[in-house]
């Protein structure tokens, strides 16, 4: 009998293949090119198994071609790109990965606050242009942020794990999310609930770490920056679309707010022109899961997904949409 074939959309680590290729017929896109919706419907064909990045859409025309899939294993945590509504309604299993980022995604997050509130790649480019003269003062002054204030937007896995960071730097951590955690967590934390407001006030530095859902979506607009403190620092390793980056580019640009550090973008790959000539941010390339361990296990995950699921097991990271 022929064996179930499964589709990847584009490189992963290639443990990740080997281990596929044991069991499955794979089509392997062993490029970082992203292929377009009718590349994939064409390629998927016949495909009981894909394996997908987040930089592909799976809007519900697409999904309705993929008639013979089974499974799609996404190698990131957020699936807002998929239409999971439509995937379960054709019987198609969608899977993540969960878990294994959060502690490499807060990681980033932190090292974006750090990176903002005390200057680092202001400070690497004064170096490297030989405008070093002497030791002053004031030299690069940025923030402290020991003993500041963490607003952390969204309480799950990951903003749970940037909430202990802020903890070992002694920081107060207040959070705003959907629901209250339960209070063992809150306690283990130090984590205080509050309004999408009090946040806002209070907060030196906001961690956005909330998945992108229609509620979502620009969480962060005009008015929200408004509310926040002008010595404030908004750091997004989230969706870039949580943010409307057009009032982001305001708030920055008058220091209504005083930096950001980002890892995620409205329209990616595509940087607003003004991110790129404001000298308080720090821009990251959506790189939050990406070590290597972190990124060999998210793609090992994936495989393991569609292994599951086309041996007839259960998934063992599914997701659904209410
Ligand atoms: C990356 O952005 C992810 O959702 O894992």
């Amino acid at each position: 009998m022929a064996q179930p074939r499964v589709f990847i959309t584009r490189r992963i680590f290639p443990e990740a293949v080997a281990f596929l290729r044991q069991s499955f017929d794979v089509d392997y896109e062993d490029s970082d090119d992203v292929l377009g919706a009718e590349q994939i419907a064409a390629r998927a064909a016949g495909a009981q198994g894909i394996i997908c990045h987040i930089s592909h859409r799976f809007d519900a025309s697409l999904i309705e071609k993929l008639t013979t899939v089974k499974v799609i294993a996404n190698v990131a945590v957020g699936y807002d790109a998929i239409d999971v509504k439509a995937a379960n309604k054709a019987g198609i299993v969608v899977t993540n990965t969960p878990d294994v980022l959060s502690e490499t995604s807060a990681d980033l997050a932190f090292a974006l606050l750090l990176a903002a509130a005390r200057r680092i790649v202001e400070a690497h480019h004064f170096v490297h242009s030989g405008a070093w003269k002497n030791w002053t003062v004031d030299l690069l002054a940025g923030q402290d942020i020991h003993g500041r204030t963490l607003g952390i937007v969204g309480a799950g896995r990951i903003g749970q794990a940037v909430a202990r960071r802020g903890r070992g730097f002694n920081m107060q951590v207040l959070y705003h999310n959907s629901r209250r955690l339960p209070e063992a967590i809150e306690r283990e934390l130090g984590l205080t609930l509050v309004s999408k407001e009090e946040l806002l006030r209070e907060s030196d530095f906001v961690s956005l770490n909330m998945p992108l859902r229609p509620e979502t979506r620009h969480f962060m607009g005009a008015a929200e920056f408004a509310l926040m403190k002008p010595n404030a620092i908004l750091v997004n390793t989230a969706r870039g679309p949580v943010v409307d980056e057009n009032a982001m580019v305001e708030a920055l640009e008058k220091r209504i707010i005083a930096g950001a550090g980002l890892d995620v973008f409205e329209n990616e790959p595509k940087v607003h022109p003004k991110l790129l000539q404001l000298d308080n941010v720090v821009l990251a390339p959506h790189i939050a899961s990406s070590s290597v361990a972190t990124r060999r296990r998210m793609s090992m995950m994936a495989a393991e997904n569609v292994a599951a699921v086309l041996r007839g097991l259960p998934p063992l990271n599914p997701v659904t949409v209410s």
